[in-house]
C-alpha cells in the first residue's frame, strides 16, 4: 500500500465516523443539527479525499484536472445556491432532486466502470454483480426520484396517473431489467445488454411512480432515498471506494427504516408500492375532492377564540401543512407564549406525516424556538386530547379526519390525532378546500368546531391581538 492509499483510507475512515456520530445525534431534535453539521464535514472530508485522489490518479491530464474541477464547482455551487434559497415548503421536491442526482450518478459511475472494462481484462463476479445492480437500482431511482419531485413541485399532476396495460408493463419492465441483467453478468464484453438493463429500469422507475398520489406520495420519497444508498453502495463495491459504500450503507439503512415508519403511520404497505398500484383509494380521493357538507359549519371570529382561549386551562394546537405553507410557526409561538404567561397550558400535537416530508412540524417549532417537551408525538397527543379544552388546528386536515377510523377512503386506517376528541375545537384554514388526501373532513362540520377562514399567519395575528386586549381588559 502507498503512502498515498493509505492516507486516502485514513480519510475515508474519518468520514464514516463522523457519518455514523453525525447520524447518531439526528435521533433527537435539540441534537440534530449539530448531526447534521458533523454528517456534512464527514462528506466534506470524503469528497476531498476523492479529488485528491483523483488529481494525482490523473497524472498531468489537463482536461482531467478542468473536468474535475468543472464537476465540483457546478455542484457544489448548486447544492449551495439551491439549499439557501429553497423555500421550507418545496424542500421535499428538492429531497427527491437529490435523490435522482444521487441515483443517477451512482448508476453512471458502475456504467462508466463496466465500459472501461469492455476490452481487456475480464470483470470478475465481484465486480459485475454491484455494477449490474447498480445500473438497475441508481436508474430505477433517476427516473422514479425525478417524477416523484416534479408530482410535488406540481409540474406533473399529483393525482395518480394511470392506463391500460400499465401494470404489465411494469412487470415486463423488471423481468426484462432483470434477465439482462443476468445476461450482462453472463457476457460482460457485451454493452447492449447493459444498456438493456438502463432502459427498462428507467421505465420501470417512472412507471412506479406515476400511480402514486394523495397521501402516499411521502413513503416513495423515502423509498428512493433508501434506493440512492444502495446505488451508492453498489456504486462502491464497483470501483472499490470504502467511503461510497459506508455512506451508502447507512443512507440505505436509514432510509428504510423511515420508509417502513412512514408506511406504518399512513397504515400502507410497502411492498405495494414496488408492484405499483399503491395508493389504493387515491381515485376517489381525486373525484371526491369538493364533497364537503358545509350546510353545518360554525364560523367563528378572532374575539370568539380569544374568549375561548382565555378561558381555557389545556390548549393543544395542532398545526399541518397549512402552518408550514404561511410560514405561521412564529405567531403560534407568539401566541403560544401569550397563553402560557397568562398560567395556561399550551402544547403542541404533531403527526409524524403532518406537512410534507418526515419531521416537517418539529423542524418549523424548533426555528421558533418552542421548546422541545412541548411538542407531543402522536400517542403521547392522543393520550391527553380528552382533557385539552381547545384544540386549536391550524392548517392541517388529512392528520386529523376522523374519516381515517372508517374503511374505504384514501386515509382509512392511518393513525390520526384524535382532535375531535378535544372538549372544543378551533380549525384555521382559508376556506373549505380539502388537504392532500383530497377528501372531505368530518371534523369541520363537527358541533363542537368553530371554523375561523383566514390565513394562518394573518388568522394568528388577529387572534394574538384579540387574546391581549380580552387579557388586559
Ligand atoms: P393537509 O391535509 O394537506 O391539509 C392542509 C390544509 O392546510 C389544507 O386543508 C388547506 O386548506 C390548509 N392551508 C393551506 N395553506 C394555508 C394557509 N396559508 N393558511 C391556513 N391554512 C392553509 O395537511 P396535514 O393535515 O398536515 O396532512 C399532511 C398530508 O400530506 C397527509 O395527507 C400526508 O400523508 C401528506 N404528505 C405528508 C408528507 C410528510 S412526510 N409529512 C409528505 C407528502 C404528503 P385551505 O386551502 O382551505 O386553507
Amino acid at each position: 500500500m502507498t503512502t498515498l492509499e493509505f492516507a486516502i483510507g485514513a480519510a475515508y475512515l474519518v468520514a464514516a465516523v463522523l457519518f455514523v456520530v453525525g447520524l447518531h445525534l439526528m435521533r433527537a431534535p435539540s441534537t440534530a443539527r449539530r448531526g447534521n453539521l458533523i454528517s456534512a464535514g464527514g462528506m466534506v472530508v470524503a469528497v476531498l479525499a476523492t479529488v485528491v485522489f483523483a488529481l494525482l490518479d490523473a497524472g498531468g491530464s489537463v482536461w482531467a484536472w478542468i473536468a474535475l474541477l468543472l464537476g465540483l464547482l457546478a455542484g457544489g455551487s448548486f447544492g449551495v445556491v439551491r439549499a439557501r434559497t429553497v423555500k421550507m415548503t418545496d424542500i421535499p421536491q428538492l429531497v427527491s432532486l437529490f435523490n435522482a442526482v444521487g441515483g443517477g450518478a451512482a448508476a453512471a459511475v458502475a456504467f462508466a466502470d463496466f465500459v472501461l472494462h469492455l476490452t481487456g481484462v475480464t470483470l470478475g463476479l465481484t465486480s459485475l454483480v454491484p455494477i449490474v445492480l447498480d445500473v438497475l437500482i441508481g436508474s430505477v431511482t433517476f427516473s422514479g426520484s425525478l417524477i416523484a419531485s416534479g408530482k410535488l413541485q406540481g409540474v406533473i399532476p399529483s393525482r395518480p396517473l394511470s392506463f391500460p396495460g400499465a401494470r404489465v408493463i411494469n412487470v415486463a419492465a423488471v423481468v426484462v431489467a432483470l434477465g439482462a441483467g443476468v445476461l450482462s453478468i453472463l457476457s460482460p464484453h457485451n454493452v447492449v445488454l447493459l444498456v438493456v438493463v438502463l432502459i427498462a429500469s428507467l421505465v420501470f422507475g417512472v412507471l412506479m411512480v406515476l400511480p402514486i398520489g394523495g397521501a402516499d406520495a411521502p413513503v416513495i420519497v423515502s423509498l428512493l432515498n433508501a434506493f440512492t444508498g444502495l446505488a451508492v453502495a453498489m456504486a462502491g463495491f464497483a470501483i472499490d471506494n470504502q467511503a461510497m459504500i459506508i455512506a451508502g450503507a447507512l443512507v440505505g439503512a436509514a432510509g428504510t427504516i423511515l420508509t417502513l415508519q412512514m408506511a406504518k403511520a399512513m397504515n400502507r404497505s410497502v411492498g405495494s408500492i414496488v408492484l405499483g398500484g399503491f395508493g389504493t383509494g387515491d381515485e376517489k380521493a381525486v373525484a371526491g375532492a369538493p364533497g364537503q357538507d358545509v350546510a353545518n359549519i360554525r364560523q367563528v371570529t378572532a374575539d370568539d377564540i380569544a374568549i375561548q382561549l382565555a378561558y381555557a386551562q389545556h390548549v393543544m394546537i395542532v398545526p399541518g401543512y397549512g402552518l408550514a405553507a404561511a410560514q405561521a410557526q412564529h405567531e403560534a409561538a407568539d401566541l403560544a407564549t401569550l397563553l402560557t404567561d397568562h398560567g395556561i397550558d399550551v402544547r403542541y400535537a404533531i403527526h409524524p406525516v403532518a406537512g410534507r416530508m418526515p419531521g416537517h412540524m418539529n423542524v418549523l417549532l424548533a426555528e421558533a424556538n418552542v421548546p422541545y417537551a412541548q411538542m407531543l408525538q402522536l400517542d403521547e397527543a392522543n393520550a391527553v386530547f380528552d382533557t385539552c379544552d381547545i384544540a386549536l388546528v391550524i392548517g392541517a386536515n388529512d392528520v386529523c379526519n376522523p374519516d381515517a377510523r372508517k374503511p374505504g377512503n384514501p386515509v382509512s386506517g392511518m393513525p390520526i390525532l384524535d382532535v375531535d376528541r378535544a372538549k372544543s375545537i378551533v380549525v384555521i384554514k382559508r376556506s373549505m378546500s380539502p388537504g392532500y388526501a383530497g377528501i372531505p373532513n368530518p371534523l369541520f362540520t363537527d358541533a363542537k368546531t368553530g371554523m375561523y377562514f383566514a390565513d394562518a399567519k394573518r388568522g394568528l395575528d388577529d387572534i394574538i391581538v384579540a387574546v391581549k386586549e380580552y387579557i388586559t381588559a
